[in-house]
């Protein structure tokens, strides 16, 4: 198999200083030779440089140009790492960045399916943000669903919202604004929040979720994984922690049950502050974080296999 790293060092979708520098330290804690580990061919595309738009700023909506800037060139990334023959690893930055690597996805592989692991929706517009940051905005955003209550948006004109919102499921959700709610009703998102993985397992959670946005088993997979979707004792480092959330065991067998699809084709990790917590929350975050990782590219709890030719 063979993978692309992309960096995001974006950190404009909320107001935290310090989530830009996520790609920096996930990549210090060996995230490529982990990888390199399990038999992959890794390329690191290093991070993404992107020029701001000067564009007409749009009401509830902070740093629009910069974030289109930033979205805009990481879809056309994520677009030559898969013509490339490469799954994309796309490390944040915020949870912005998810609407570059997702349109990136669409574009390229046309019939996508999106879990989108998060104690939050994303769901917001500019009209029901309570914050006016994007970062709590991708979702309203790529879905062809929601199109009609967003206002034009300046340098946006790129990003068609190609994804049908039938085709996104939640896992993780803990803290849901109200408008949000009723658009998760409204339109009868597939949305497992952590009382349903407490009811019926992650496993059974992760399955029924696949089963509702690729029943013929034969869509593009891609994962958003807001790492504030773990529960903050075990991912403390982040901007919008909510207690109550998955373990990493959770997570690790979320992310092995998509990697066995063998259909991952997208993997976002996003949301990692460093900036946030002691030197020893920091070392817990990444830590967590590069198992999830793992896991989504073939690391097996059970032990690795002996490579081919070894053992005879
Ligand atoms: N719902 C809140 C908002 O819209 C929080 C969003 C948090 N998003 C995230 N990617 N951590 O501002
Ligand atoms: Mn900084
Ligand atoms: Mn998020
Ligand atoms: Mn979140």
């Amino acid at each position: 198999g063979k993978v692309g790293i992309i960096g995001v060092p974006f950190e404009k979708g909320q107001r935290k200083k310090g989530v830009a520098h996520g790609p920096q330290v996930i990549r210090a804690a060996r995230l490529v030779q982990e990888l390199e580990l399990l038999g992959l061919d890794v390329k690191d595309y290093g991070d993404i440089s992107y020029e701001v738009k000067h564009v007409d700023g749009v009401n509830n909506m902070s740093y629009l140009g910069d974030f289109a800037g930033c979205t805009s060139c990481l879809s056309e990334q994520v677009q030559k790492v898969l013509k490339e023959g490469r799954r994309v690893l796309t490390i944040g930055g915020d949870h912005s960045l998810g609407v570059g690597s997702i349109d990136g996805h669409v574009k390229e592989k046309k019939d996508v399916a999106v879990i989108w692991v998060d104690a939050h929706a994303d769901l917001n517009t500019n009209k029901t943000s309570e914050s006016g940051n994007v970062h709590g905005m991708p979702v309203a955003l790529l879905t062809s669903e929601l199109a009609d209550y967003w206002p034009h948006l300046p340098g946006m004109d790129w990003q068609q919202p190609m994804l049908s919102i039938r085709n996104v499921a939640y896992i993780g959700l803990r803290s849901i604004d109200r408008y949000e709610r009723l658009v998760i009703e409204k339109f009868g998102i597939t949305a497992f929040g952590m009382e349903d993985v407490e009811r019926y397992g992650i496993h059974d959670v992760v399955y029924m979720a696949l089963s509702k946005i690729d029943p013929d088993e034969s869509k593009s997979l891609h994962v958003s994984f807001d790492i504030d979707s773990l529960d903050p004792l075990e991912a403390p480092c982040t901007g919008t922690p909510v207690r109550g959330g998955l373990s990493l065991r959770e997570a690790v067998h979320l992310m092995e049950i998509v990697c066995r699809s063998n259909r991952l084709n997208a993997l976002d990790f996003v949301e990692l502050n460093p900036h946030i917590g002691s030197q020893h929350d920091v070392q817990l975050t990444v830590e967590a974080a590069i198992h999830i990782i793992q896991a989504g590219f073939g690391y097996s709890r059970r032990g690795l296999k002996v490579p081919k030719g070894i053992t005879d």
